[in-house]
């Protein structure tokens, strides 16, 4: 049985709920997903420029050596988004481009660039919202343990000064770390994202460290932009019982799954603690001396907003085999979901469950939220029904949860363009507008059209 498909109405933009007045349209992307580039200006390597050189690491051997080669054409995308009618625009700065050594030696060169991408935005009347760490370690930083050294925390505030101290007359808001657990979990624990560590468990500092480095990036970018934002962008997810696997294992491991995936993150910065990490075998509470004295206080710096990246809920069950290194096994949905090309299940009313959870979690203590990705891979082609279906579906669960008290601010859908998308290379698209990989063509889907005349009728 397939989930029953949305209707026509429901997809008619005008027709969905509406937002409030002042809630911002956006659209995102990522430096080593889009720039291209790689090595011009002075850009120093990152740990992507090295990883996607391992062979079997991506797909097809795949690299972003390229990409859309926004780097070169960021003035006809600032048009295709103004077109569009983008009240803001999420991008991120790589970190090498400006600092090519990750520390020490300014690439004025770099700089520049994300200069010049900030003045045609403000021309074309959108906000800027740049990312400060979307998962492109300078390689330096990295041949020195990367995020398992505390100094890279360091190294990161130095590095958000340093843009703050260019762009900062121009940007206000600012997103300062991109989905720490991703890159924790994929890039040192499982070691299918740069830098390719597979740690598994010891992978842990890296959360507390990218949790410093945004504690004290957040006091570099408030002495730099008064007046500023300081966000973080966390991905986030519902985590869900298998309908048949109600046992109390089963709520045991959901609940450490939760605790990995999303409390590791959220309560540090919310509630100025770590939760309970005993499933994993941790009591001690400074983790053997990786969080001293300090650090929470640190990480905890009152947020003007919380990013959630949300794709879809996580099904869990207890671990098949007790004496297994995790506390949890992942499932899949007994539902008959609908799929992304990406095979990822379409569930909009996790967004509202994950809203309103966050509310019920955090209460006083959640700042705004802003939805900072959301989207879908879908197959080839100019004919992107499913994905408008997606975009409906999601903003409706936003919709729901705004009706429901939660205070949300805005919505930036993933993505403007098809792009690199890590391990998988060119082979999952997430684009409102399709880019043909050997032109550099750019051509808006039908997503584009109805996501311009969401935003149109939502304003008038
Ligand atoms: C989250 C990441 O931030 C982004 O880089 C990625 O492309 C999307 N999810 C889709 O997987």
């Amino acid at each position: 049985m397939k989930a029953a498909p949305v209707t026509t109405s429901f997809t008619d933009a005008t027709r969905l709920p509406r937002l409030p007045a002042d809630f911002v349209w956006g659209a995102s992307t990522a430096a080593y997903q889009i720039e291209g580039a790689a090595d011009e200006d002075g850009k120093g390597a990152s740990i992507w420029d090295t990883f996607v050189r391992r062979p079997g690491a991506v797909r097809d051997g795949h690299t972003g050596d390229i990409a859309c080669d926004h780097h070169h054409r960021f003035d006809e995308d600032v048009t295709l988004m103004r077109r569009l009618g983008l009240d803001a625009y999420r991008f991120s700065v790589s970190w090498p481009r400006v600092l090519p050594t990750g520390a020490g030696r300014i690439e004025p060169r770099g700089l520049d660039f994300y200069d010049r991408l900030v003045d045609a935005l403000l021309g074309a009347g959108i906000e800027p919202v740049p990312t400060l760490f979307h998962w492109d370690l300078p390689q330096a930083l990295e041949d020195e343990g990367g995020w398992l050294n505390r100094t890279t925390a360091h190294r990161f505030a130095e590095y958000a000064a340093v843009v703050a101290e260019r762009l900062g007359d121009r940007v206000k808001r600012w997103i300062t770390l991109n989905e720490p657990f991703v890159h924790m979990s994929f890039g040192y624990g499982f070691g299918v994202h740069a830098p390719g560590r597979a740690l598994m468990l010891d992978a842990l500092p890296v959360a507390h460290h990218q949790l410093l480095g945004h504690g004290l990036a957040t006091a570099a970018l408030r002495a730099a932009v008064p007046g500023g934002q300081v966000l973080i962008a966390n991905n986030c997810t519902p985590v869900r019982l298998r309908h048949d696997a109600r046992h109390d294992t089963d709520v045991a491991a959901a609940s450490a799954y939760d605790a990995l995936h999303n409390r590791l993150f959220n309560d540090p910065l919310l509630l100025g603690r770590y939760p309970d990490l005993s499933a994993y075998g941790m009591t001690d509470p400074s983790w053997g001396g990786i969080v001293r004295e300090g650090d929470l206080a640190t990480i905890a710096a009152p947020l003007d907003g919380l990013g959630v990246n949300y794709y879809n809920p996580t099904w869990v069950t207890a671990p098949a085999d007790p004496a297994a290194a995790l506390p949890f096994d992942l499932a899949e949905p007994a539902e008959p979901y609908e799929r992304t090309a990406f095979g990822w299940p379409v569930v909009p009313d996790g967004l509202t469950e994950l809203l309103t959870g966050l509310e019920a979690r955090y209460g006083n203590d959640l700042p705004p939220v802003w939805i900072t990705e959301n989207g879908c891979s879908q197959p080839a082609g100019l004919h992107d029904r499913p994905r408008i279906e997606y975009l409906a579906g999601h903003i409706d669960a936003i919709a729901r949860a705004v009706s429901r008290g939660v205070d949300v601010r805005g919505y930036f859908t993933w993505s403007l363009l098809d792009n690199f998308e890590w391990a998988e290379g060119y082979h999952q698209r997430f684009g409102l507008v399709e880019v043909d990989f050997t032109t550099r063509q750019r051509t808006p889907r039908a997503s584009f059209e109805w996501y311009r005349d969401l935003i149109a009728s939502q304003r008038s």
